[in-house]
């Protein structure tokens, strides 16, 4: 008897192409008129469409500040910088998440601690994070990670009880809802990243928001020099404005802000529709063994916005021990060609967070960072989820439209494979090639 399953020649789940459910971003004579308009005015590199479109992104957040930035990485450096992170200073981030919510503090003379991660929602775990603060942390980084809200009431907590800042990382969370309130709202200050593989994409491009004066202003002083005339207020940051203190030039491309206007006006219906056909695809899945949706349930108030680059949460025990990657392989066979194992690798097994010696200062820049001789490097086995969380996610198709025949075929695709695991376990070689990533950005560099 012939296999239901495509890998042991079987018919495949999907057959249709897909159409255009999954093109992202969304493109239109909208968005190409006006970049025309910045280019046939010569503005590129000017600040007036970039401002009207931090007061439209702040407006549409809820807080009172939003400053542009040339891409996240540049957003989150000015972010760490606007909190006062310096030399010998600690910050506490989650291991998994892309290097640049964390790695900018390096030139700015501080060092990262990494803390776990909570194996449900994949963002950092309250508890571990709590365990890691010394007397020389200054702050935690939050990563709403593949748009799930961190636990923001017991991350807060912690922060007030020890007195730390909170950065956001919203960069894989524009318009995640936490309890009925947009995340990015909770800490003192965040970050979002907007280049065009992102939920809300606008191109290279970056913003940081806050609600406190000062934050905003240092974060102008670090790499806007251009501003500093009219936005830098308070007396001690006016004494030396006028050239960019941390000698960055962090300004919005104009296209980009072009760009993010209309992608911006557009962006809430379009993320609606996201989340619906999203949760769409879990409930048809909800059931099925080995597979749970990295989603919050539906009664939180809690919502994943745009569900920048999903993955389902993998459960080998209820399907005979059978490895992500076979897993994963016989999905594939199916016509799901987006289904991989792993996210993001653990960041505290990186050697940039080991051994390099960035600086030249005769030892690893991550303990040469600090003021006295201490060794903050997480041994082996130190951050057990991190280590094991590649093993048990995998990768599921990124819908942007509603369109239950197409989604349908898709789950029943990862059903099928569920169904018949029992098939897959002689030929399971358990290999461990292709899990995980340093990046979350896909292969064509969006
Ligand atoms: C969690 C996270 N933070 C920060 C960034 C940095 O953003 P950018 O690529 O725009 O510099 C990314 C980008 O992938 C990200 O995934």
């Amino acid at each position: 008897m012939t296999s239901e399953l495509a890998l042991l020649g079987g018919p495949k789940a999907v057959k249709s192409d897909g159409q255009d459910v999954f093109d992202w971003p969304i493109i239109t004579k909208e968005d190409e008129d006006s970049v025309l308009e910045v280019l046939r005015a010569g503005k590129m590199s000017g600040i007036d469409v970039t401002q009207k479109f931090e007061q439209e992104f702040a407006d549409w957040l809820g807080v009172k500040y939003a400053l542009a930035h040339n891409n996240g990485t540049a957003a989150i450096h000015s972010a760490l910088f606007s909190l006062g992170i310096g030399h010998g200073d600690e910050i506490i981030c989650p291991s998994i998440t892309y290097w640049a919510s964390c790695l900018p503090v390096y030139s700015l003379g501080g060092t990262v601690v990494f803390a776990d991660i909570d194996p449900r929602t994949l963002c950092i775990d309250a508890k571990d994070l709590e365990k890691r603060i010394t007397e020389r942390t200054r702050a935690i980084v939050v990563v709403h990670y593949l748009g799930y809200p961190a636990d923001m009431d017991e991350i807060m907590e912690v922060a007030g009880r020890h007195n730390l800042k909170v950065l956001e990382d919203c960069s894989h969370a524009h318009g995640s809802m936490y309890k009925g309130k947009m995340v990015g709202t909770f800490g003192d200050v965040s970050a979002f990243s907007l280049m065009s593989g992102k939920s809300l994409a606008t191109g290279e491009g970056g913003i940081l928001a806050t609600n406190d004066r000062r934050l905003h202003e240092r974060a102008v002083l670090f790499g806007h020099y251009e501003r500093h005339g009219s936005e830098i207020t308070f007396e001690d940051l006016k004494k030396a404005s006028g050239l960019p203190w941390g000698g960055y030039k962090y300004r919005m491309h104009q296209l980009t802000s072009a760009v993010g206007r209309v992608q911006l006006r557009h962006y809430p219906a379009r993320m609606a529709e996201i989340d619906r056909a999203m949760n769409h695809f879990w409930d048809l899945i909800e059931g099925a063994p080995g597979m749970r949706g990295h989603r919050p349930p539906r009664d939180s108030m809690m919502t994943k916005g745009g569900w920048y680059s999903p993955v389902g949460l993998y459960c080998p025990e209820e399907l005979g021990g059978l490895s992500v990657g076979r897993f994963c392989e016989a999905v594939r066979a199916e016509g799901v060609l987006s289904c991989y194992p792993g996210c993001n690798l653990p960041l505290h097994t990186h050697p940039v967070f080991r051994e390099t010696d960035i600086y030249n200062e005769g030892k690893p820049t991550r303990i040469a960072n600090l003021k006295s001789a201490f060794d903050i490097r997480e041994p082996e086995g130190s951050l057990p989820v991190s280590e094991d969380i590649n093993y048990r996610v995998f990768r599921i198709p990124w819908f942007k439209r509603q369109r239950p025949e197409i989604i349908s075929e898709y789950a029943q695709a990862f059903k099928k494979v569920a169904r018949c695991y029992d098939e897959l376990l002689p030929g399971d070689e358990k290999t461990e090639q292709g899990f995980g990533r340093w990046s979350t950005s896909n292969v064509a560099g969006r």
